[in-house]
Order: C-alpha cells, then sequence, then structure tokens
C-alpha cells in the first residue's frame, strides 16, 4: 500500500521529505505520464501528488510539502476544505448538470447573486460563466466589442489572459506561449506595463505610471489606433505569469479617467489576483478603481472549474445564442463557489491579509543577507521575489531562479516561478503565520544554499 494512500490518516503539518525526489512511486507515474500526455505542459520539479490538506500536500511516496503555489493559486480555501467538499457532495448527489445554458438552476442564480454583492462595480451587474480563466477573458473580449461596437482592444505588455486564441492575442508574457500559433487576432495592441522596480533608478511609481499611459496617448492613439475605435483596455492589476508586478494606484486611477474619458471599457483581469488572495475580494479595490469587466476564476471555486465575466448590466445585453457554453456554471462547481465565497467572506481575506502581512515582513527581512533578492512585493497572500545576479544592474538570476524553486521542493516547499526570474508565493488562504514562518525559513535556506553554490 502506498504510504499516502489511507485518507483517513491524519496530515503533516510540517514538511517532511523521506525519499530523494522523485520517490519510486512519483518516478513511475510520472514515466507512464511522458508517453501519453501532452508536452505542453510547463512541470517545473516531479511532484506527483497523492493528497492534500489545507496548506499541506503529501506526494505519492509519503513526502509532505507545505504548498505556497496552491495549484497555481486556486486553491483559495485551501485543499479540500471540508465545507467545500460537503457543498461539492451535497449537489452531486442531486445532479450533476443540466446546462445552465438552456436551463434553470438555483446554484448558478444563486452564483451571480453573490457576484453581484463582492465585485466592485456599482450598480446592477450579471454574470457570464465558463470553466475557465481564458473564458472569462473571451468573453470579456466579446462583450467589450459587441457593447461597444469598436474592434479594437489594448494589452500590457508581459501580460498573460491565456492560451486560447482571442485571450492568446492579448497574452505577451512569453514568446513560447505565441511561437507557432498565429496569426492572432487582429485589433490587439500592446502598451508597456508600470513595472516600478524594472524603471530607472530613481524613477517614482508616478512617473513610471506616467510613462505607461504616455505611451497609450501618444503613441498608440497618436500613430495606431484612435481612441474612439478602442473597445477596452484589459489590464492585471497585478500581473501574475508576468511575474506578480503591482501596477502603481496612481497609474490604474489615471487608466480608468483616461479609459472614461474616450468611452473605453476598462476589463479588470482578476483571474490570479482576485477571490482574496491580496487580502481584499479584487485587487483593484486596493486602488478603489471600478472596473466595467471583471475577469474571475481559479480560486473562485476552489479547485473546480469555473469562470466569470461579471459585468455592469447595461453592458450585458446581448441577445440569446450571442455567447454561451455547455459546461459554464456546472452546477457543482457554483456549489463549491457558493462555500468557497462564504468562508472568504468570513475570515480568509482577512487572513490573506494578515498573514501575507507577515510573510512579506519576512521575505523583506531576508533581503539583508540575500544579495540575490532584488525586490520584494505584491499584496496579501500574492507575493513576488525577483532574483537578480546584482542589486545594481538588476541582471536577471535565471539560472538562480530555477535553482531556488527546485530547491526548496527538495527541502519541502512547494513555490512557482513567474516572470523570467521571479518566484510567486500564492498559499491557500488559510496559511497560518506559523506556516508563513516554515516558508520563510525554508525559502532562506535554499538561497543561502544557491548563493554559496554560484559564488564557488
Ligand atoms: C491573469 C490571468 N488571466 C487568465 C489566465 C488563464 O486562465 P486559465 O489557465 O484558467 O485559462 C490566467 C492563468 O494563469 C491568469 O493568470
Amino acid at each position: 500500500m502506498r504510504p499516502g494512500s489511507d485518507t483517513a490518516k491524519t496530515m503533516r503539518q510540517t514538511p517532511d521529505i523521506s525519499t530523494p525526489l522523485p520517490g519510486p512511486n512519483a518516478r513511475a507515474l510520472i514515466a507512464r505520464d511522458a508517453a501519453v500526455v501532452s508536452p505542453s505542459y510547463t512541470r517545473g520539479y516531479p511532484l506527483v501528488i497523492d493528497r492534500a490538506s489545507g496548506a499541506m500536500v503529501e506526494d505519492v511516496d509519503g513526502n509532505v510539502f507545505l504548498d505556497c503555489a496552491a495549484g497555481i493559486a486556486v486553491n483559495s480555501t485551501g485543499h479540500s476544505h471540508p465545507r467545500v467538499v460537503e457543498a461539492i457532495v451535497g449537489q452531486a448527489q442531486r445532479f450533476l448538470h443540466m446546462s445552465g445554458t438552456d436551463f434553470y438552476y438555483e446554484p448558478q442564480v444563486r452564483l451571480a447573486e453573490e457576484i453581484r454583492s463582492i465585485v466592485p462595480i456599482g450598480g446592477a451587474v450579471r454574470s457570464f460563466f465558463g470553466n475557465s480563466g481564458t473564458e472569462a477573458v473571451e468573453a470579456a473580449v466579446k462583450l467589450a466589442r459587441y457593447a461597444t461596437g469598436r474592434p479594437n482592444i489594448i494589452a500590457f505588455f508581459g501580460g498573460f489572459h491565456g492560451r486560447t486564441m482571442g485571450s492568446l492575442a492579448l497574452t505577451a508574457s512569453k514568446p513560447v506561449q505565441r511561437r507557432g500559433f498565429g496569426p492572432f487576432m487582429s485589433g490587439v495592441f500592446h502598451a508597456p506595463y508600470p513595472d516600478v522596480y524594472r524603471s530607472a533608478t530613481g524613477v517614482t511609481p508616478e512617473e513610471c505610471g506616467a510613462a505607461c499611459l504616455d505611451f497609450i496617448e501618444q503613441q498608440l492613439f497618436m500613430h495606431l489606433v484612435p481612441p474612439d475605435e478602442v473597445a477596452a483596455v484589459v489590464i492585471e492589476p497585478i500581473q501574475g505569469e508576468g511575474g506578480y508586478v503591482v501596477a502603481p494606484t496612481g497609474f490604474l486611477q489615471r487608466l480608468r479617467e483616461l479609459t472614461r474619458q474616450h468611452g473605453i471599457l476598462l476589463v479588470a483581469d482578476e483571474v490570479q489576483s482576485g477571490m482574496g488572495r491580496t487580502g481584499k475580494m479584487f485587487a483593484i479595490e486596493h486602488a478603489d478603481v471600478e472596473p466595467d469587466i471583471l475577469a474571475i476564476a481559479k480560486g473562485i471555486a476552489s479547485g473546480l472549474p469555473l469562470g466569470v465575466a461579471a459585468a455592469r448590466a447595461d453592458l450585458m445585453s446581448w441577445p440569446a445564442g450571442a455567447h454561451a457554453s455547455t459546461f459554464g456554471g456546472n452546477p457543482v462547481s457554483c456549489a463549491a463557489a457558493l462555500a468557497t465565497i462564504a468562508l472568504l467572506k468570513d475570515r480568509l481575506v482577512a487572513n490573506a491579509a494578515e498573514v501575507g502581512a507577515r510573510l512579506m515582513e519576512g521575505l523583506v527581512a531576508l533581503m539583508d543577507r540575500h544579495p540575490l533578492i532584488g525586490d520584494v512585493r505584491g499584496r496579501g497572500l500574492m507575493v513576488g521575489v525577483e532574483l537578480v545576479r546584482s542589486r545594481q544592474t538588476k541582471e536577471r538570476a535565471i539560472e538562480e531562479r530555477n535553482a531556488v524553486v527546485n530547491g526548496a521542493f527538495e527541502r519541502g516547499l512547494l513555490v512557482l516561478g513567474a516572470g523570467k526570474n521571479a518566484i510567486r508565493f500564492s498559499p491557500p488562504l488559510v496559511l497560518t503565520s506559523d506556516q508563513a514562518a516554515i516558508a520563510i525559513r525554508i525559502f532562506d535556506e535554499t538561497l543561502t544554499d544557491v548563493e554559496g553554490r554560484s559564488s564557488r
């Protein structure tokens, strides 16, 4: 019997690595995977999960990890939260599917009512349901074009909005995501994202943001696309895959003014930054900005597939048949989302703010001992650490970053890379301060090891 196969056994609450990684059972599964699963998946290190609870994950060889990746920022309420599981089981026993596009059921209506109550959009709000982040973005883009009658979209360099053919045209994160797939949907223009750390020394967040807005006004609007032909600006308030880069508050506020001035819709892609992760329900709330459309997915249903485009109701007036998805708003996913939102409201958004502050503090303190750390940034439990070879030149420490991610895994801490040379901490929002301290300790040890190796 595999060590982790007894589901009744309680889970260790501290990391415990007892085999070389990957262990024998993990190795066997990875070999089977290699023969039959698409090689396009980006597996950074060989974790083969057997079971998980809260912020702890056990692999098929009985090794226990502290999870600061959460299935790419998805397991918001922790792994298999009992209230989420109970909601899923309860709904599964009633009915599994009836297509909310053609029939009615309460969980979808109730979820749309809940979403209306949590999104930072004033007035009446309607929701479109899909199954993923990319579908939420596709819906947002189609709706923006339909509602404005305008063809063009502005997105940002470094942005990630998904990999289907519409959202991929907006995605400008890594060339591998685009290579071989063009031509892309037309009518998409990109502007620089306000990356304060990467701007020239001495440039303030305000100046950095102003330069990006200036590019939109003086370059895009003057040379490439008149503003009255732009349907929407699509932006991640904190870039996720791009490296956990936080847009300055003033930039988001002025972007809102600019879009409003030209009748352009503002779409906030909160697929990664939303659902409480930043210590507010949505990251854009930190800037006190109201988008017109909000793309939501990942954390909304604690791990079940669900994507939502929530919009001002006056915009979402497209006719029957204009847009729909058979599985979108699946009742089991809706039940999971309702339980998730209740847990977030109850305690977990506040926990993300509190424990996120501890995590950020601890990571910032590591800068004194680790020259490899160039920048620590983020909000709540969405924290990025950018690694550089020199704080002066900011040369990207790409190999070192990969070594730190792998080294953390070998010590029992799950983190993921983001951007070219950043590491993201996106744990379940149930993370405790003690667990944050463990994550910081393991990260510290791993940095010491990698720095020691690179100086040799
Ligand atoms: C900001 C953002 N938008 C969209 C997506 C696409 O989501 P999905 O992979 O569910 O299609 C992602 C995924 O990482 C994301 O981070």
